[in-house]
């Protein structure tokens, strides 16, 4: 193990990485500085990063104001994203690989698609969309393992003006018909099965049980990944593979406005159903590509790996659009950290000779428990910069990283943001700043944080200070609303605390001046990188039979950051047993999917309420987390002997 104890507090760049970086420390002060005091000029010019049909006049139309809140960059401009991605570099790099595609299985051969190849892909993907029926404004479902399909169907929407909503492909089937129904989608696009790890989720099957749920009129493109065993309904399944094969590579990008909708991306918040954040055309992609450039400090000819799946915000911005807009090499990767053995992210490195590597601390912390052979046998001379995202990391993990993958050469850049953000808010910049093992140290070009007092709202000015983050203005990247429900939009982001973005996050600010992200201040968790929130997987838990109430917390948890610790009540006459401890968690599984499996569950003959009856929350995420001492005032509950129960079933382990 690294020597964590004696390490320094930072860690400087490196002269090599200073001398070759975009961004300088002296050039990073005065480029902030006029982004914030000039946000029109600075995003006037990093808005010819994309190229435009019409070129806007318009920068920037922005109100934070609680019943107005709108929020509009380039918004007279005209564009096309996948043209922006593909079509503008087949002069400049059509031969040169676009994607690199890795299978789960490495004796599978890689893929490398060019950007030429990728362009036929994307068009012939348009044309296939278009005779299905979507059109400019229609909304796309993709429900897809990590193969290239998956980027051909992201780019051919956004081709011809379709709005994609990616679902994880490990959501379950209610997870899924929910997004579709939630959106209103014409399609879902879809592969027979998924190979993950070796073992293979069967979607096709998962998604012929969501359509139950849906209109008859959504139809379905499966594309054959497997070749595995599904069931076909004539007439609304379509073989995505058979009709590539005949479509034109020939289509024409539809001719976008800077504001129209990109895509929809269903995140979970603090209370009720998943949001569907709205990201729009013009400012998102200037902010991915912006941020993918500088931030990771890519230089052309690089290759760049984002380990993230697609269906998560990190694959949009930094698999897909960021890197591709860039014309950039970028790997996808179907398979995990673990498989065939925990050397495969640094087998995948040496293999494709990978400059830029980003991955989240659970990824880490798993891989660090394997010890460091896995990583020492590889040659990993490539790897210029390394990337963490998704929660705040450890510093033994950092150190970790630091040492053994990035051989103490390469700077980590611990990017803070959100599904919400398009993109990096906080990081440090590799040819920049010095690095602290668990900051995120720095605000990116034209981001205002603030930390605020949380009861009263106050500023909370100069440093050494704690509370939580606003962001005081916009940014090109920023959500736009919620699909169908912009007052739920301002309510959830903009009611708390007026005037500002209000992130969910707590946030310190030390005495340099440096910011570190303590962790969300709402209820929603986080689960190896993953948001979940706790009332969704509440919702889950009543709905079983046996169950008359549960609460759910979050709770340290090694490897994963934090696991979800449900508390039960069972219904009167129920019994608590290993079978339906068992049953209950395979229950949630199949209510929201795998990621939402409760690593632990405590059975609770009662939960501690207010006398109006609210759930005492803070007392729960205090039990779980073995801390008795420190429980505060349990003075204004209803009946105060439900805690020592609690705390005594918790001592005894059950
Ligand atoms: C929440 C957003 C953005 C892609 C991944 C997750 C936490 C994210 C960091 C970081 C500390 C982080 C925050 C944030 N978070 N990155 N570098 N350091 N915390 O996206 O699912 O929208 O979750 O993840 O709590 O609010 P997401």
């Amino acid at each position: 193990m690294p020597d964590t104890k004696n390490a320094p507090k930072a860690y400087p760049p490196s002269a090599d990485m200073v001398a070759n970086a975009h961004v300088t420390l002296s050039q990073y002060g005065s480029l902030y500085s006029e982004s914030v005091s000039d946000s029109e000029g600075f995003w006037r010019r990093e808005g010819g990063r994309v190229d435009w049909i019409k070129p806007f006049t318009k920068v920037k139309d922005v109100n934070f104001d609680l019943g107005h809140v709108s929020i509009n960059w380039y918004a007279d401009g005209t564009l096309n994203v996948a043209a922006n991605c593909v079509d503008r570099h087949l002069a400049t790099r059509g031969d040169q690989t676009a994607i690199i595609w890795e299978p789960d299985d490495p004796k599978d051969a890689a893929k490398h698609i060019t950007y030429k190849q990728l362009h036929a892909s994307v068009c012939k993907m348009a044309n296939v969309l278009e005779s299905l029926g979507v059109r400019r404004g229609d909304r796309v479902v993709i429900y897809l393992p990590m193969i290239p399909e998956a980027a051909y169907a992201m780019l051919a929407c956004a081709r011809i003006g379709a709005i994609h909503s990616i679902v994880f492909a490990g959501f379950s089937p209610d997870a899924l018909s929910a997004r579709i129904n939630g959106c209103d989608a014409k399609l879902v696009i879809t592969a027979d099965h998924a190979p993950r790890g070796g073992r293979a989720t069967a979607l096709k099957s998962n998604t012929d049980a969501a359509l139950l749920h849906c209109k008859d009129t959504v139809k379905c493109l499966v594309v054959k990944r497997t070749g595995g065993q599904t069931t076909w309904i004539d007439g609304r399944d379509y073989d995505c593979g058979e009709m590539m094969l005949e479509a034109s590579d020939i289509s024409h990008p539809a001719e976008m406005n800077a504001e129209d909708p990109l895509f929809i991306l269903y995140t979970s918040g603090s209370t009720g159903q998943p949001k569907g954040v709205v990201h729009t055309s013009g400012g998102y992609l200037t902010y991915a590509a912006m941020t993918h450039e500088i931030v990771f400090d890519y230089h052309d000819g690089d290759v760049f790996w984002c380990t993230a799946d697609v269906g998560w915000v990190t694959g949009h911005s930094y698999i897909v659009y960021g890197p591709l807009a860039n014309g950039a090499t970028t790997i996808m990767f179907e398979g995990v950290p673990t498989y065939p053995d925990a050397s495969r992210f640094w087998q995948v490195c040496e293999k494709h000779k990978v400059n830029q590597f980003y991955t989240a601390p659970t990824a880490i912390r798993a891989l660090m428990g394997q010890g460091k052979s896995f990583v020492e046998g590889c040659d990993l001379s490539d790897l210029k910069v390394l990337g963490t995202v998704g929660e705040p990391i450890n510093p033994e993990a950092w150190n970790w990283y630091n040492d053994v993958v990035g051989k103490g050469k390469c700077p980590i850049v611990d990017t803070w943001w959100q599904t919400e953000t398009g993109g990096h808010l906080m990081t440090p910049l590799p040819g920049a700043h010095e690095m602290k093992p668990g900051s995120a140290m720095k605000p990116f070009f034209g981001i205002k944080p603030m930390v605020l007092e949380p009861a009263s709202g106050e500023v909370l000015e100069g440093n050494d200070v704690e509370g939580v983050l606003v962001i005081a203005d916009s940014w090109p990247g920023q959500m736009r609303t919620i699909w169908g429900d912009h007052e739920r939009f301002e309510k959830t982001y903009f009611s708390d605390y007026k005037g500002y973005y209000f992130t969910g996050d707590g946030c310190k600010r030390d005495a340099d001046g440096d910011y570190w992200i303590t962790g969300r201040v709402d209820d929603v968790i986080n689960v190896s990188g993953h948001r979940m929130g706790t009332a969704e997987v509440e919702s889950a838990l009543v709905a079983h039979a046996k169950v008359a109430e549960a609460a759910v917390v979050g709770y340290p948890h090694a490897i994963k950051g934090q696991g979800i610790y449900c508390y039960v009540t069972l219904m009167n006459g129920e019994e608590p047993s290993d079978e339906l401890y068992q049953e209950l968690r395979k229950w949630v599984r199949t209510e929201i999917g795998p990621i939402a499996s409760p690593d632990l569950i405590q059975w609770a003959p009662g939960l501690p309420k207010t006398r109006s009856g609210k759930i005492m929350r803070r007392i729960l995420r205090k039990i779980a987390e073995d801390d008795f001492a420190t429980l505060g005032d349990t003075s204004t509950l209803a009946d105060p002997t439900v805690v020592t129960d609690l705390i005594t079933n918790r001592m005894n382990k059950q």
